[in-house]
């Protein structure tokens, strides 16, 4: 099974930037639909608007909607819970009338579980009781299938920036680790927020954080012919090994299979 990650497109429509993140958006579409083989799901780990707009979703969407695979979305930070479901309605994945946008996908040798760790108080984020039962609850629904989680924020420390934290305390983020042990199922975890490339992990489980596309926004020091360049991950599932991932490069030639 292989799944194209994308994160943090935060697309805007009144930002002096706003051109390149819509093309930085679309090129990284272009790139995955050339890979061969395809993926056989795209999950955007959230953040896809920068303020939460109709306006800017019609435009994400219609962006997402020329990808060759299958496409998941779920919140980040600048994401507006309403908006996206709105948007995004008749995909059919997103139950339209739950309080959080949490869902799992069955429809593959590993099944996809997509969490939802918005706060309505900060950027950083948050995972309340509820959706921790949510997140058991999700697991439990099929016994027998490795499970990739995907959350926005990470939930594990990310040593290299300002800040390691990405969850409004330590005793939220640990009941996300912990209920992500339940079952010992989870076999990764993908995250995006940060939107630099970090790597970690929820006890055994390995996890990882990718870019942010949008270049412009993106942390880290990239030589001059990358500035423009975005960079997304290709997580490829053996059942032996687990997940190998590539860090592709929009516009580079495919690697041999
Ligand atoms: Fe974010």
């Amino acid at each position: 099974m292989i799944i194209a990650q994308i994160s943090d497109t935060h697309i805007a429509l009144d930002t002096p930037d706003a051109d390149q993140r819509i093309q930085d958006f679309a090129s990284t579409i272009a790139d995955i639909n050339a890979l061969k083989p395809q993926p056989d799901a795209i999950v955007h780990t959230g953040d896809i608007v920068h303020n939460g707009r109709q306006d800017e979703y019609a435009l994400a969407a219609a962006t997402l909607a020329g990808a060759r695979a299958p496409v998941y979305v779920m919140v980040g930070n600048k994401d507006n819970r309403a908006n996206l479901r709105e948007a995004f309605s008749a995909c059919g994945y997103l139950a339209p009338n739950s309080d959080f946008i949490d869902y799992a996908i069955d429809d593959y040798p590993v099944r996809l579980i997509a969490l939802d760790t918005l706060s309505s108080g900060s950027n950083k984020g948050d995972f309340c009781r509820e959706r921790v039962r949510n997140l058991i609850d999700l697991i439990d629904a099929e016994t027998t299938k490795p499970i990739a989680v995907f959350t926005h924020h990470p939930p594990f420390e990310v040593t290299v920036g300002p800040d390691p934290l990405h969850f409004e305390s330590r005793d939220i983020m640990s009941g996300l680790r912990r209920a992500l042990q339940h079952s010992g199922r989870v076999v990764a975890v993908f995250s995006g927020h940060v939107h630099r490339a970090a790597s970690g992990h929820v006890e055994s489980i390995p996890a990882t954080v990718m870019p942010s596309i949008a270049t412009t926004l993106r942390k880290g020091d990239y030589p001059a012919e990358m500035k423009t360049r975005p960079i997304y991950h290709v997580h490829r599932f053996g059942p032996v090994r687990g997940f190998a991932t590539e860090t592709r490069i929009v516009g580079t030639p495919p690697l041999p299979t």
